[in-house]
């Protein structure tokens, strides 16, 4: 899915106005995505921050910026609703399908705004509707078959954002300005032989699927293998993407 990365994480960057020789602040960072990526275009003469509220997340990160061409970003365990930085201190704040986890968005707002310099900009990626979306769709559907509906609604908060207007109205009142938003459609083509759908079934089904009992689980695994398998050409199966970036300058 590297591909994919540069296809979500340039168009982010870009929408943040991130520069060569720039201090960027990168939100939810988890395993990197796209602090690593800021890294490469803030050069030598830049430095980002990633931080996340899980340490083990930022593991991931960690160890990839290990093995990072360059000056590597560091990356710090912290809440982004209250921010470890003193205020004003970077050009750019980027988040890539993190702001959607956190209840208090205004305090996240809030705070990415007292970093952010005069005329700094943040740029947030969200997810547009489930129905765009063919991975988390499909497990969807598949685990609704396999376990019915979900009570708890899981993947709610995941797609809180999909309507236009929802982020970039709190992000008005917030203080930001010049708020616009973009759509991005990729597509990313996946053997089917690979169980990339794995990462995302356990990311966003974990608590109904670790409570299922046993036998569930290998007729979800099933069901997920049918639905990929009945929407491939060729071993090959077209994932669509929907997602949003909203993006505005600090006055
Ligand atoms: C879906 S992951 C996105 C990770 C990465 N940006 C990417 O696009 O691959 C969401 C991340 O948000 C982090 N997160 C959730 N609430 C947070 C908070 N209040 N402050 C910082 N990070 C948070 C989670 O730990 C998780 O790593």
């Amino acid at each position: 899915m590297a591909d994919m990365a540069d296809r979500l994480n340039l168009p982010l960057l870009d929408a943040c106005g991130v520069m060569p020789g720039e201090a960027v602040l990168d939100l939810a960072s988890g395993a990197g995505e796209p602090a690593l990526s800021a890294a490469k275009r803030v050069g030598p003469g830049g430095s980002v921050h990633g931080v996340d509220l899980v340490e083990a997340m930022l593991a991931g990160a960690v160890r990839r910026a290990s093995a990072f061409d360059g000056p590597p970003p560091r990356f710090t365990v912290g809440d982004m609703t209250a921010l470890p930085f003193a205020d004003g201190q970077f050009d750019g704040v980027t988040c890539r399908f993190g702001i959607m986890f956190v209840p208090d968005t205004r305090a996240c707002l809030a705070e990415t705004v007292r970093v952010l310099r005069p005329h700094g900009k943040a740029a947030f990626m969200v997810w547009g509707p489930l129905a765009d979306n063919t991975l988390f769709r499909e497990l969807d559907q598949a685990v609704t078959e396999i376990l019915g509906p979900d009570p708890a609604d899981a993947l709610a908060p995941l797609f809180r954002f999909d309507q236009p207007g929802t982020l970039a109205r709190l992000m008005e009142e917030s203080g930001l300005r010049d708020v616009s938003e973009q759509s991005l459609r990729p597509t990313a083509r996946v053997p089917l032989e690979k169980p990339f759908w794995r990462a995302s079934l356990d990311m966003a089904f974990a608590p109904r699927i670790s409570a299922a009992p046993a036998d569930s689980r290998e007729r979800l695994d099933a069901a997920i293998t049918a639905r990929f398998a009945a929407l491939a050409v060729e071993g090959i199966c077209a994932l669509h993407l929907h997602a949003m970036i909203v993006s505005g300058e600090r006055g």
